[in-house]
Protein backbone atom coordinates (compact mmCIF):
# COMPACT_ATOMS: atom_id res chain seq x y z
CA UNK A 1 0.00 0.00 0.00
CA UNK A 2 1.25 3.88 -0.91
CA UNK A 3 1.29 6.22 1.63
CA UNK A 4 1.87 10.04 1.66
CA UNK A 5 3.44 10.95 4.62
CA UNK A 6 4.98 14.21 6.38
CA UNK A 7 8.06 14.43 8.84
CA UNK A 8 7.05 14.98 11.73
CA UNK A 9 10.22 15.52 13.09
CA UNK A 10 14.13 14.38 12.85
CA UNK A 11 16.74 13.43 15.10
CA UNK A 12 20.33 13.04 14.84
CA UNK A 13 20.87 10.15 16.45
CA UNK A 14 24.76 9.67 15.76
CA UNK A 15 27.13 11.66 13.56
CA UNK A 16 25.69 9.89 10.58
CA UNK A 17 22.10 8.40 11.63
CA UNK A 18 19.05 10.21 11.70
CA UNK A 19 15.81 9.21 12.80
CA UNK A 20 12.96 10.40 10.59
CA UNK A 21 9.37 10.39 12.72
CA UNK A 22 6.52 10.63 9.98
CA UNK A 23 3.25 11.82 10.39
CA UNK A 24 0.82 9.68 8.37
CA UNK A 25 -2.08 11.99 9.11
CA UNK A 26 -5.30 10.34 8.15
CA UNK A 27 -3.98 7.08 6.78
CA UNK A 28 -4.43 4.33 8.43
CA UNK A 29 -1.09 2.37 9.10
CA UNK A 30 -0.41 -1.21 11.10
CA UNK A 31 2.82 -3.12 11.60
CA UNK A 32 4.88 -5.91 13.15
CA UNK A 33 7.95 -4.69 14.77
CA UNK A 34 10.71 -5.67 12.73
CA UNK A 35 9.12 -4.55 9.50
CA UNK A 36 10.68 -2.61 7.03
CA UNK A 37 9.13 0.52 4.61
CA UNK A 38 10.07 0.80 1.19
CA UNK A 39 10.73 5.16 0.95
CA UNK A 40 11.18 6.45 -2.88
CA UNK A 41 12.71 9.80 -3.09
CA UNK A 42 13.11 11.66 -7.02
CA UNK A 43 16.79 11.98 -6.97
CA UNK A 44 17.98 14.14 -10.48
CA UNK A 45 14.91 13.21 -12.12
CA UNK A 46 14.64 9.41 -11.58
CA UNK A 47 12.28 7.87 -8.77
CA UNK A 48 14.64 5.59 -6.22
CA UNK A 49 13.53 3.63 -3.81
CA UNK A 50 15.28 1.48 -0.90
CA UNK A 51 13.96 -0.29 1.88
CA UNK A 52 14.20 0.90 5.56
CA UNK A 53 12.89 -1.26 8.84
CA UNK A 54 11.13 0.91 11.63
CA UNK A 55 12.91 1.63 14.38
CA UNK A 56 9.47 2.77 16.15
CA UNK A 57 7.41 -0.02 17.97
CA UNK A 58 3.70 -0.57 16.80
CA UNK A 59 2.69 1.18 20.15
CA UNK A 60 4.53 4.40 19.27
CA UNK A 61 1.92 7.03 17.62
CA UNK A 62 4.47 8.31 14.91
CA UNK A 63 6.52 5.21 12.71
CA UNK A 64 10.00 6.21 12.68
CA UNK A 65 13.04 4.91 10.52
CA UNK A 66 16.79 5.29 11.32
CA UNK A 67 18.65 5.80 8.52
CA UNK A 68 22.71 5.53 8.49
CA UNK A 69 24.82 7.32 6.20
CA UNK A 70 26.28 4.92 3.82
CA UNK A 71 29.39 6.09 1.76
CA UNK A 72 28.34 6.18 -2.40
CA UNK A 73 24.72 5.45 -1.17
CA UNK A 74 22.31 7.31 -3.24
CA UNK A 75 19.03 7.38 -1.29
CA UNK A 76 20.24 7.62 2.34
CA UNK A 77 22.99 10.42 1.52
CA UNK A 78 19.73 12.26 -0.20
CA UNK A 79 18.20 11.89 2.90
CA UNK A 80 20.97 12.91 5.34
CA UNK A 81 21.69 16.05 3.52
CA UNK A 82 17.37 16.51 2.51
CA UNK A 83 15.57 15.09 5.95
CA UNK A 84 15.23 18.51 7.56
CA UNK A 85 13.57 20.01 4.51
CA UNK A 86 11.44 17.23 2.94
CA UNK A 87 8.10 17.60 3.88
CA UNK A 88 6.50 14.63 1.97
CA UNK A 89 7.64 10.99 1.92
CA UNK A 90 6.39 8.51 -0.82
CA UNK A 91 6.34 5.25 1.40
CA UNK A 92 5.40 1.79 0.93
CA UNK A 93 4.65 -1.11 3.26
CA UNK A 94 5.01 -2.42 5.65
CA UNK A 95 6.91 -5.18 4.30
CA UNK A 96 8.90 -8.30 5.79
CA UNK A 97 9.43 -11.58 7.82
CA UNK A 98 11.32 -10.57 10.33
CA UNK A 99 9.02 -9.69 12.68
CA UNK A 100 8.25 -10.97 16.36
CA UNK A 101 5.21 -13.47 16.03
CA UNK A 102 2.23 -13.62 17.47
CA UNK A 103 2.39 -16.08 19.78
CA UNK A 104 4.90 -14.92 22.15
CA UNK A 105 7.85 -16.61 23.95
CA UNK A 106 9.15 -16.08 27.74
CA UNK A 107 12.68 -15.12 26.73
CA UNK A 108 14.24 -13.20 23.69
CA UNK A 109 17.71 -13.04 22.54
CA UNK A 110 18.74 -9.80 20.29
CA UNK A 111 21.96 -9.65 18.54
CA UNK A 112 22.40 -6.20 16.84
CA UNK A 113 25.13 -5.24 14.82
CA UNK A 114 25.79 -1.42 13.77
CA UNK A 115 22.38 -0.25 12.48
CA UNK A 116 21.39 -3.82 12.67
CA UNK A 117 19.97 -2.13 15.75
CA UNK A 118 17.01 -0.30 14.15
CA UNK A 119 14.83 -3.41 13.67
CA UNK A 120 15.67 -4.79 17.42
CA UNK A 121 15.08 -1.85 18.49
CA UNK A 122 11.35 -1.96 17.72
CA UNK A 123 11.37 -5.25 18.94
CA UNK A 124 13.00 -4.57 22.01
CA UNK A 125 9.95 -1.97 22.89
CA UNK A 126 7.50 -3.61 21.51
CA UNK A 127 8.39 -7.24 23.69
CA UNK A 128 8.89 -4.57 27.15
CA UNK A 129 5.90 -3.06 26.37
CA UNK A 130 3.16 -5.95 25.76
CA UNK A 131 4.54 -8.60 27.39
CA UNK A 132 6.23 -9.90 30.49
CA UNK A 133 8.92 -12.10 28.82
CA UNK A 134 12.53 -11.17 29.28
CA UNK A 135 15.45 -9.87 27.26
CA UNK A 136 18.91 -10.66 26.34
CA UNK A 137 20.53 -7.96 23.88
CA UNK A 138 23.99 -8.01 22.27
CA UNK A 139 24.67 -4.95 20.58
CA UNK A 140 27.88 -4.72 19.15
CA UNK A 141 29.32 -1.66 17.02
CA UNK A 142 32.35 0.03 16.24
CA UNK A 143 32.72 2.25 19.64
CA UNK A 144 30.81 3.76 21.63
CA UNK A 145 29.98 6.97 19.79
CA UNK A 146 28.73 4.94 17.01
CA UNK A 147 26.44 2.96 19.19
CA UNK A 148 22.62 4.15 18.19
CA UNK A 149 19.74 4.45 20.91
CA UNK A 150 22.33 4.08 23.52
CA UNK A 151 21.04 6.66 25.97
CA UNK A 152 17.98 5.56 25.29
CA UNK A 153 18.87 1.52 25.43
CA UNK A 154 20.14 2.65 29.04
CA UNK A 155 17.22 3.91 30.29
CA UNK A 156 14.76 0.84 29.21
CA UNK A 157 17.66 -1.14 31.04
CA UNK A 158 17.10 1.26 34.54
CA UNK A 159 13.43 1.05 34.26
CA UNK A 160 12.93 -2.57 33.31
CA UNK A 161 16.02 -3.67 35.60
CA UNK A 162 14.27 -7.00 36.10
CA UNK A 163 13.55 -8.02 32.55
CA UNK A 164 15.83 -6.41 29.89
CA UNK A 165 19.76 -7.00 30.45
CA UNK A 166 22.45 -5.84 27.67
CA UNK A 167 25.76 -6.69 26.74
CA UNK A 168 28.00 -3.79 24.88
CA UNK A 169 30.10 -5.00 22.41
CA UNK A 170 33.22 -2.83 21.19
CA UNK A 171 34.57 -4.01 18.07
CA UNK A 172 37.61 -1.42 17.63
CA UNK A 173 39.10 -2.48 21.41
CA UNK A 174 37.84 0.74 22.91
CA UNK A 175 37.63 -0.61 26.82
CA UNK A 176 35.20 1.60 28.75
CA UNK A 177 32.72 1.39 31.46
CA UNK A 178 30.92 4.20 32.12
CA UNK A 179 27.35 4.80 34.31
CA UNK A 180 27.44 1.08 35.38
CA UNK A 181 27.86 0.15 31.91
CA UNK A 182 30.10 -2.68 30.65
CA UNK A 183 31.35 -2.78 27.37
CA UNK A 184 33.04 -5.75 26.00
CA UNK A 185 36.27 -4.22 24.28
CA UNK A 186 36.74 -6.82 21.37
CA UNK A 187 35.17 -8.07 18.38
CA UNK A 188 32.60 -10.78 19.19
CA UNK A 189 34.01 -14.49 18.49
CA UNK A 190 32.74 -17.71 18.45
CA UNK A 191 34.03 -18.41 22.01
CA UNK A 192 32.68 -15.34 23.65
CA UNK A 193 29.49 -15.17 22.25
CA UNK A 194 28.86 -19.30 23.48
CA UNK A 195 29.70 -18.15 26.58
CA UNK A 196 27.47 -14.76 27.15
CA UNK A 197 24.16 -17.16 25.98
CA UNK A 198 25.46 -19.85 27.89
CA UNK A 199 26.11 -17.82 31.25
CA UNK A 200 22.66 -15.39 30.67
CA UNK A 201 20.03 -17.67 29.86
CA UNK A 202 21.44 -21.29 31.49
CA UNK A 203 18.13 -23.60 31.04
CA UNK A 204 16.10 -20.80 29.37
CA UNK A 205 18.05 -21.65 26.46
CA UNK A 206 15.94 -23.55 25.04
CA UNK A 207 12.73 -21.57 25.42
CA UNK A 208 14.12 -18.52 23.80
CA UNK A 209 13.28 -17.24 20.33
CA UNK A 210 16.79 -15.71 18.89
CA UNK A 211 16.66 -12.87 16.45
CA UNK A 212 19.62 -11.68 14.33
CA UNK A 213 20.25 -8.79 12.78
CA UNK A 214 23.42 -7.33 10.85
CA UNK A 215 26.69 -7.70 8.75
CA UNK A 216 27.00 -11.32 7.18
CA UNK A 217 29.37 -11.87 9.54
CA UNK A 218 27.83 -11.27 12.94
CA UNK A 219 25.38 -13.32 10.97
CA UNK A 220 27.43 -16.52 10.54
CA UNK A 221 29.10 -16.77 13.17
CA UNK A 222 25.56 -16.41 15.28
CA UNK A 223 24.50 -19.52 13.24
CA UNK A 224 27.54 -21.67 14.24
CA UNK A 225 27.26 -21.02 17.79
CA UNK A 226 23.35 -21.90 17.82
CA UNK A 227 24.50 -25.14 15.98
CA UNK A 228 26.74 -25.60 18.25
CA UNK A 229 24.34 -24.70 21.57
CA UNK A 230 21.56 -27.27 19.28
CA UNK A 231 19.23 -24.17 19.21
CA UNK A 232 16.17 -25.54 16.89
CA UNK A 233 16.77 -23.62 13.75
CA UNK A 234 12.73 -22.56 14.00
CA UNK A 235 13.49 -20.48 16.86
CA UNK A 236 16.43 -18.66 14.83
CA UNK A 237 15.41 -15.48 12.43
CA UNK A 238 17.97 -13.31 11.05
CA UNK A 239 18.09 -10.27 9.06
CA UNK A 240 21.37 -9.36 6.72
CA UNK A 241 21.98 -5.44 6.41
CA UNK A 242 24.32 -6.69 3.60
CA UNK A 243 24.20 -9.57 1.57
CA UNK A 244 27.16 -11.63 2.03
CA UNK A 245 29.39 -13.13 -0.97
CA UNK A 246 28.84 -16.30 -1.01
CA UNK A 247 29.31 -18.71 -4.50
CA UNK A 248 25.85 -19.45 -5.70
CA UNK A 249 26.24 -24.18 -5.89
CA UNK A 250 25.78 -24.92 -9.29
CA UNK A 251 22.65 -26.25 -10.40
CA UNK A 252 21.87 -27.44 -13.90
CA UNK A 253 19.40 -25.00 -15.09
CA UNK A 254 16.56 -25.91 -17.43
CA UNK A 255 17.70 -24.97 -20.96
CA UNK A 256 13.86 -24.59 -22.18
CA UNK A 257 11.51 -21.91 -21.89
CA UNK A 258 9.44 -22.54 -18.41
CA UNK A 259 5.53 -21.51 -18.22
CA UNK A 260 4.38 -20.89 -14.29
CA UNK A 261 1.24 -19.59 -13.56
CA UNK A 262 1.75 -16.79 -11.15
CA UNK A 263 -1.10 -15.20 -8.89
CA UNK A 264 -0.51 -11.33 -7.77
CA UNK A 265 -3.19 -10.83 -5.54
CA UNK A 266 -6.85 -10.87 -8.08
CA UNK A 267 -4.62 -11.44 -11.44
CA UNK A 268 -3.38 -14.65 -12.93
CA UNK A 269 -0.68 -14.60 -15.47
CA UNK A 270 0.78 -17.36 -17.26
CA UNK A 271 3.95 -16.19 -17.82
CA UNK A 272 6.77 -17.63 -19.87
CA UNK A 273 10.58 -17.78 -18.76
CA UNK A 274 13.63 -18.00 -20.37
CA UNK A 275 16.39 -19.98 -18.95
CA UNK A 276 18.25 -18.28 -15.97
CA UNK A 277 15.72 -15.63 -15.50
CA UNK A 278 14.13 -14.78 -12.33
CA UNK A 279 10.43 -15.42 -11.68
CA UNK A 280 10.78 -11.73 -10.33
CA UNK A 281 12.14 -10.07 -13.62
CA UNK A 282 9.89 -12.70 -15.63
CA UNK A 283 6.97 -10.64 -13.74
CA UNK A 284 8.12 -7.19 -14.09
CA UNK A 285 9.23 -7.45 -18.20
CA UNK A 286 5.07 -9.05 -18.46
CA UNK A 287 4.56 -5.33 -16.69
CA UNK A 288 3.08 -6.74 -13.48
CA UNK A 289 3.20 -4.71 -10.29
CA UNK A 290 5.20 -6.43 -7.79
CA UNK A 291 6.93 -5.84 -4.79
CA UNK A 292 10.90 -5.77 -5.19
CA UNK A 293 13.86 -3.95 -3.64
CA UNK A 294 17.28 -5.40 -2.87
CA UNK A 295 16.91 -8.14 -5.81
CA UNK A 296 20.00 -9.99 -3.68
CA UNK A 297 17.81 -12.02 -1.12
CA UNK A 298 18.10 -9.84 1.64
CA UNK A 299 14.88 -8.01 1.79
CA UNK A 300 12.40 -10.39 1.85
CA UNK A 301 10.13 -7.79 -0.26
CA UNK A 302 9.22 -10.31 -3.27
CA UNK A 303 8.56 -13.66 -1.49
CA UNK A 304 5.43 -15.42 -2.58
CA UNK A 305 4.44 -19.01 -1.83
CA UNK A 306 4.97 -21.63 -3.96
CA UNK A 307 1.73 -23.90 -4.44
CA UNK A 308 2.96 -26.73 -6.90
CA UNK A 309 5.94 -27.35 -8.72
CA UNK A 310 9.82 -27.27 -7.97
CA UNK A 311 12.12 -23.94 -8.32
CA UNK A 312 15.69 -23.57 -7.16
CA UNK A 313 16.54 -19.93 -5.16
CA UNK A 314 20.14 -19.02 -5.39
CA UNK A 315 20.55 -16.99 -2.31
CA UNK A 316 18.33 -16.95 0.79
CA UNK A 317 19.44 -14.01 3.69
CA UNK A 318 15.87 -13.63 4.23
CA UNK A 319 13.15 -16.74 5.03
CA UNK A 320 13.99 -18.87 8.31
CA UNK A 321 13.37 -22.60 8.11
CA UNK A 322 9.72 -22.26 9.01
CA UNK A 323 9.22 -19.75 6.23
CA UNK A 324 10.83 -22.51 4.00
CA UNK A 325 8.94 -24.97 4.98
CA UNK A 326 5.28 -23.25 4.60
CA UNK A 327 6.89 -23.17 0.80
CA UNK A 328 7.81 -19.27 0.77
CA UNK A 329 10.23 -18.78 -1.56
CA UNK A 330 12.00 -14.87 -2.76
CA UNK A 331 10.64 -14.60 -6.57
CA UNK A 332 14.09 -12.91 -7.15
CA UNK A 333 16.37 -15.33 -6.61
CA UNK A 334 14.01 -18.43 -8.04
CA UNK A 335 13.77 -20.40 -11.03
CA UNK A 336 11.47 -22.97 -12.20
CA UNK A 337 12.75 -26.49 -12.45
CA UNK A 338 10.02 -27.88 -13.90
CA UNK A 339 6.93 -27.12 -15.82
CA UNK A 340 4.00 -27.34 -13.22
CA UNK A 341 5.13 -24.33 -10.74
CA UNK A 342 2.57 -21.86 -9.13
CA UNK A 343 3.04 -19.35 -7.32
CA UNK A 344 0.67 -16.88 -5.29
CA UNK A 345 1.56 -13.51 -4.09
CA UNK A 346 -0.22 -11.00 -1.63
S1 LIG B 1 13.85 -8.18 -3.78
FE1 LIG B 1 14.84 -8.33 -1.85
S2 LIG B 1 14.81 -10.46 -1.44
FE2 LIG B 1 14.00 -10.30 -3.44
Amino acid sequence: MIQIWKTEKVIQETSDTKTIVFNPGSESFTYKAGQFINLSAKINGLTQSRSYSLSSSPGETFPAVTVKRIEGGLVSNYIHEYADTITEWTIEGPQGLFHIDAESSAQYVFIAGGSGITPIYSMVNDVLQNSAAEIFLIYTSKNIESKIFLSNLQQLEHQYKERLRIQYVLTSGQAQNTLGTSYLPERLNRLMLKKLLKTHLGEKINESQFFVCGPPGLISLSEEVFSTLQIDPIKIHKEYFQPPVVEAPTIKIPESILEVLLHVREQTTLLSIRPGTSILDSALEDKIEMSYSCKSGTCGKCVGKLLAGKVHMHHNYALNEDQLNQGYILLCQSIPLNESVEIEVG
